[in-house]
């Protein structure tokens, strides 16, 4: 049973499969008019986030309202993690107070150490390392627009982060064919890469590793980017500026990809840098699909983490 969300590999073919369908149907009810049974009545997520957010905060706090229940914020600036006190402390008074915890962090270790601590749930809502919760929302749009993952052809445009880790790692679960390129010195991790070419293995699927965007997107279904410089990084956007030019997301890359291949990114997005503006706005893109997505695949999370029905 599912315990913890820290990573991809929390989740087997079967769960993860269970929560795209448990999004979908979500998605349907809360478009004909939302969830009268208000499963989460009475039950608060707390938010711990050490770093700014958008999407993932407000698709937690819409999604837990929408549900009946209760979202609480709490930013650096609040509780200072490892600060003003320990991981253990934070994971142990909240779990007096809370039903589950989604914590973006720095540092894997952390959503780790909250997980060993709590006695309630734990979401890793972006760390150094992964973003499970985007990969399950950019698997669900492409669902949604194929109608199927199996054989998909997926390309990874840009830096080797946690986007693309997660993204490696349900690829290789669900059965939808990889094909990254990264510059070289921006690969991906190489024990993550090692595990998600074993479950590609078990789902008949395929990674290549590149550093040529052009032979990536060769019949490619989807063609993804993420940002040159992640969070906790910024330090680094100089130095990788030049590294990453060759690595933008283009009409002319585009072109190469398969007949109406869709573009995608987790946002948020720098136009000119990564993507360019007519590809983003332009009609291929599915990135507000994507946004949206984290609110319904994030609600299938909480309310499957809570064994609720
Ligand atoms: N894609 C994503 O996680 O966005 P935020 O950083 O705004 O949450
Ligand atoms: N790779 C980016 C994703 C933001 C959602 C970062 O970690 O900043």
């Amino acid at each position: 049973m599912l315990r913890h969300l820290l990573s991809i590999e929390d989740l087997n073919r079967a769960e993860a499969e269970a929560l795209l369908e448990r999004a979908l149907a979500l998605k349907a009810e809360w478009h004909a008019g939302g969830h009268p049974d208000a499963p989460l009545r009475g039950k608060t997520l707390a938010l711990v986030f050490e770093k700014p957010s958008l999407r993932t905060r407000v698709a937690f706090e819409a999604g837990m309202t929408q549900l009946g229940g209760h979202g609480s914020y709490l930013s650096a600036n609040d509780i200072d993690m490892g600060g003003r006190e320990s991981v253990a402390d934070v994971a142990r008074n909240l779990s007096r107070w809370v039903q589950i915890i989604a914590a973006r962090v720095f540092r894997h270790s952390t959503v780790v150490e909250l997980a060993r601590h709590a006695t309630v749930p734990v979401i890793n809502a972006l760390c150094d390392r992964e973003h499970p919760c985007q990969a399950l929302a950019d698997m669900l749009t492409l669902r949604e627009r194929y109608g199927r993952l199996q054989g998909l052809r997926l390309a990874y445009v840009g830096d080797g982060n946690n986007v693309c880790h997660s993204l490696l790692l349900l690829g290789g679960l669900l059965g939808v064919d990889l094909a990254l390129a990264c510059p070289p010195d921006y690969q991906p991790d190489g024990g993550i890469l090692e595990r998600a070419r074993r479950l590609a293995g078990e789902s008949d699927a395929t990674i290549e590793l590149g550093h040529a965007p052009a032979e990536a997107v060769q019949g490619a279904h989807a063609v993804y980017t993420d940002v040159w410089t992640s969070m906790g990084q910024e330090h680094e956007a100089a130095r990788r500026r030049p590294v990453f030019a060759p690595y933008q997301v283009n009409a002319g890359l585009m072109a190469q990809a398969a007949p109406g291949a869709c573009f995608l990114h987790c946002l948020p997005a720098h136009r000119g840098e990564e993507v360019t503006a007519d590809v983003i706005d332009g009609p291929a893109s599915l990135v507000f699909d994507q946004a949206e997505n984290r609110l319904h695949v994030q609600k299938a999370l909480i309310l499957t983490l809570l064994g609720a029905s």
